[in-house]
């Protein structure tokens, strides 16, 4: 048994958006712990909170209700700046979109999360150069998001994702812009890094393929008792 706590423990948690008549409740009193080095995938129809959960566990969000607490410590009453401190150090995001920088080129994208750290630029561009070559883009490094195929772009945000060296690693539909072959080397490299790096990561994915091959499938339904939950492994 370990002793560590679970990476994410989350309890009760409501969000919604608006007020009044066009009030929308999206989560209601969601339950989900997930067990330090676990890859969860989230799956649920379009609009039914896959985004929410995960910009709430990523601390981008407050939720209105419930306790949430990331590697045993709680989140609830941090304030702005203690949230930030966290989530550079604890978490890596992937997007759907790659949101990297037009005008930086490859190496410069990953070495930036670093640079914000105060990382100097030269250690900053080695552990840049050293996540490029474990994407497998070792010879894209000066090349800019534009000159970079779909897939190409992903693992940049993949490797920018790792650059703090976190410990839980959200993704949001990151294979939702690629096409087959690539959605599934990039399905394979983050199982790969995961594993490597001993990372706790919650994928959200519309693929069931993929989802079937992460260790747990947490189906979002409208109405939280419909959710399920289901282990693979
Ligand atoms: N910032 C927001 N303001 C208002 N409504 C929002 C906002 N973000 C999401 N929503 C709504 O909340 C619901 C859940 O959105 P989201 O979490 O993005 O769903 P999913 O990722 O599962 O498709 C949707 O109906 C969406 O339109
Ligand atoms: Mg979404």
């Amino acid at each position: 048994m370990s002793e560590r706590p679970p990476m994410v423990r989350a309890e009760g948690l409501g969000k919604g958006y608006g007020s009044g008549p066009t009030r929308l409740e999206v989560l209601d009193g969601l339950d989900l712990e997930v067990p330090a080095g676990q890859m969860l995938a989230v799956v649920g129809p379009s609009g039914v909170g896959k985004s929410t959960l995960l910009h709430l566990i990523g601390l981008l969000d407050r939720p209105d209700r419930g306790r949430l607490a990331l590697d045993g410590l709680a989140a609830d009453d941090l304030d702005g700046n203690r949230r930030a401190g966290l989530r550079s150090r604890l978490i890596g995001f992937v997007f759907q979109h790659h949101h990297l920088l037009d005008e930086l080129d490859a190496l410069d994208n990953v070495a930036l999360p670093l640079r914000i750290a105060g990382v100097r630029a030269a250690g900053a561009r080695d552990r840049a150069a050293e996540l490029l070559d474990a994407v497998g883009l070792t010879g894209r490094a000066s090349h800019f998001p534009d000159q970079l195929s779909g897939g190409e772009q992903q693992r940049v945000s993949v490797a920018r994702a790792l650059a703090m060296r976190p410990g839980l690693l959200l993704a949001d539909e990151p294979t939702g812009n690629l096409d087959r072959d690539n959605a599934e080397r990039l399905f394979e490299l983050v199982i790969e890094l995961h594993l490597k790096a001993g990372l706790t990561s919650i994928i959200v994915t519309h693929n069931e393929e993929m989802a079937r091959r992460c260790d747990r499938i947490f189906r979002l339904a409208p109405r939280a008792e419909l959710s399920s939950d289901v282990r693979t492994v």
